[in-house]
C-alpha cells in the first residue's frame, strides 16, 4: 500500500493522512482514529489496520497490502456482512 492509497475505503481516507493524524495527535486508543476524517466508523474493515499503523506508524508499505487486494477483501469482507 502507497501512502496516497486509501487505507479507510468508506471516508476515503489515505494511509498518509492516517500517519500524519497519528504523529500530530498521538492517540492512545485505536477508536481515537476517527477523529482522523472517520477512519474506521463506517464497515469497520479497516480498523485491524488502523490499529496495526497505530501501534507502528513507520511501518514498511510492504507490510501493509497492495490496494487492489485491500480493496478486494473489503468487498468479500462486506458481502459476508449482508
Ligand atoms: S473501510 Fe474503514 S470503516 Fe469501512
Amino acid at each position: 500500500m502507497k501512502d496516497d492509497d486509501e487505507l479507510c475505503l468508506c471516508f476515503h481516507v489515505t494511509k498518509r493522512k492516517v500517519v500524519q493524524y497519528i504523529r500530530v495527535n498521538q492517540p492512545t486508543v485505536p477508536s481515537q482514529l476517527s477523529e482522523c476524517y472517520g477512519a474506521g466508523t463506517g464497515c469497520g474493515w479497516c480498523r485491524p489496520f488502523l490499529k496495526r499503523l497505530m501501534e507502528q506508524p513507520d511501518m514498511d508499505s510492504e507490510l501493509l497490502p497492495e490496494s487492489d487486494a485491500y480493496a478486494a477483501n473489503r468487498r468479500q469482507y462486506r458481502q459476508a456482512q449482508k
